[in-house]
C-alpha cells in the first residue's frame, strides 16, 4: 500500500534532539530560562519588543482576551473560516465573537465588511492571517485607531510571513499595527515544540499583565505589590488576576529555538512546493482556484488551499474529490467549517447564512499536503491524483 502523505507535519533533525536532550540532562526542564531565551528569540525574529511563550495557540489567544478585558456584550469583530480557537477565546474571556464575512480571493477578512459591523459595544478586532496570509495590517490598524478598537492578530498560522508598507516589509508580529500577536507551534505549523504558542507585543502594560496571567495571575515584583509590607519576606508574592498554568516547558523551548533557526529554510521549502503546484496546475484552472498572494504580502505557505469552481453540487463534488485523494492516500482536509455552524455556537444563537462569502467557500475549498518534509515524489503523486480526480470527476 502506498504511504500516507498528511497536509502537515513536523520537521524535526539531529540539532533540535540535541538541544532537547541537552536540557533533559540539566537541572531545570520546567520554564526556566530556555523560555527566555526562546521569547527573546521570537522578539528578534520578528521586530517586536516582547514575546511570552506559553503551552498552545489557544492559550496565546486565551491571555490576549484576557489582557484585553472584555466586559459583558463587549464585541470582537472575527472571521467564520478559521480554526474555533479564534472565537472560543472571546468568549472565554466573557467577550461575544461577532462574524464578519471575508475575500473570495484571500480568504481573510473582508475589510469593509469589518467596519460595517462596528459600533459602541465593539471593543476589539481579531484578524486571523488565514493558511499563512497576512491580513492587510495597515488598513486594519487604520480602521482600529479611528475606532479606538484593540487589534489582536491571531497569526497561529503565519510565523514568518510578511507584509510590505511604505516600501518596507514587515514580519508578522512586528508589533506596529496592532496591539497583540499570537502564534502556534502545534506540529503542522511553520515550526513546532509538540504544542505551544505565544503572544508578540511592543505594549509593556499587556506584556506584564500576561506574563501574570500565563503564571496563575502572581507576581513576585514588590513595587506592584498591593500590600507592600517590609515585614514581607522573600517567599511573598501576590495574585492579582484569576490567571493560569500556560507556562511552556524549557524542554519545549529548547525545540523551538533550534526550530526557530531553520524557520526560513522551511519558509523557502514550503514557497518551493506551492511554486511547483502553481505551475503544475496552472492548467487545471476550468476547475480550480489556485491560491491568490496579494502584492502587499508574502505568505509562508502554511497552507495550499485551492478552491473548486463548479457551479452546481459544489458540496457534492468537493466531497467526491476529498474521498478520491483519500482513498489514493493524499491527505486533504477542510480548513474549515465556518465556526458560527457549529452546534455549540448555533446555541448560543448564532445563525446559518451570515456570512455568504464564507459558506460559499467552504464548500469549495480543500487543503492539499505542504509541509517543508515532503519529498519530490510525494510531491508528485499529490499533483497526479489531484489532476486525475479534476478530469475524472468534474468532467
Ligand atoms: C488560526 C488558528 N488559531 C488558533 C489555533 C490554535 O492553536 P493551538 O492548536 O496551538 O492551540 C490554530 C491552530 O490550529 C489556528 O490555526
Amino acid at each position: 500500500m502506498k504511504t500516507f502523505i498528511p497536509y502537515g507535519k513536523q520537521c524535526i533533525n539531529k540539532a533540535d534532539i540535541d538541544e532537547v536532550v541537552k536540557v533533559l540532562k540539566s537541572d531545570w526542564i520546567m520554564q526556566g530560562p530556555k523560555a527566555k531565551e526562546f521569547e527573546d528569540a521570537l522578539a528578534e525574529y520578528c521586530g517586536s519588543k516582547y514575546a511570552v511563550v506559553v503551552s498552545s495557540g489557544t492559550a496565546a489567544l486565551h491571555l490576549a482576551c484576557l489582557a484585553v478585558g472584555f466586559k459583558k456584550n463587549d464585541e470582537a469583530i472575527t472571521t467564520p473560516i478559521t480554526f474555533s480557537a479564534t472565537s472560543n477565546s472571546v468568549i472565554y474571556a466573557g467577550g461575544k465573537p461577532v462574524f464578519v464575512d471575508i475575500d473570495y480571493e484571500t480568504l481573510n477578512i473582508d475589510l469593509q465588511q469589518i467596519i460595517k459591523k462596528i459600533n459602541g459595544k465593539t471593543k476589539a478586532i481579531m484578524p486571523v492571517h488565514f493558511a499563512g496570509l497576512p491580513c492587510d495590517m495597515i488598513e486594519i490598524a487604520k480602521i482600529a485607531r479611528k475606532n479606538k478598537l484593540i487589534v489582536i492578530e491571531d497569526a497561529c498560522q503565519a510565523l514568518g510571513a510578511e507584509y510590505r508598507h511604505q516600501g518596507k516589509w514587515y514580519k508578522v508580529g512586528n508589533g506596529k499595527h496592532s496591539d497583540m500577536t499570537t502564534f502556534s507551534f502545534h506540529p503542522v505549523k511553520s515550526i513546532t515544540t509538540g504544542e505551544g504558542g505565544a503572544i508578540l507585543t511592543n505594549r509593556k502594560d499587556l506584556y506584564e499583565k500576561l506574563l501574570m496571567l500565563r503564571n496563575h495571575g502572581f507576581t513576585k515584583d514588590h513595587k506592584k505589590f498591593v500590600n507592600n509590607k517590609p515585614s514581607n519576606g522573600p517567599w511573598y508574592h501576590e495574585m492579582q488576576y484569576l490567571g493560569y498554568n500556560y507556562r511552556l516547558t524549557d524542554i519545549q523551548s529548547a525545540l523551538g529555538i533550534s526550530q526557530l533557526k531553520r524557520l526560513d529554510i522551511f519558509t523557502k521549502r514550503r514557497e518551493g512546493i506551492a511554486n511547483i503546484y502553481n505551475e503544475s496546475f496552472k492548467d487545471l484552472k476550468d476547475y480550480v482556484d489556485l491560491p491568490f498572494v496579494p502584492s502587499y504580502a508574502k505568505t509562508n505557505w502554511h497552507l495550499y488551499v485551492i478552491k473548486l469552481k463548479a457551479e452546481d453540487g459544489i458540496e457534492v463534488k468537493r466531497r467526491d474529490i476529498f474521498n478520491y485523494l483519500i482513498k489514493n492516500r493524499i491527505g486533504v482536509q477542510v480548513h474549515y467549517i465556518p465556526v458560527y455552524w457549529h452546534p455549540y455556537y448555533k446555541k448560543l444563537g448564532y445563525k446559518k447564512k451570515t456570512c455568504h462569502m464564507a459558506e460559499d467557500c467552504y464548500s469549495r475549498i480543500f487543503s492539499l499536503p505542504l509541509h517543508p518534509s515532503l519529498r519530490k515524489a510525494d510531491i508528485q503523486r499529490v499533483i497526479n491524483i489531484l489532476t486525475e480526480s479534476l478530469r475524472e470527476l468534474l468532467r
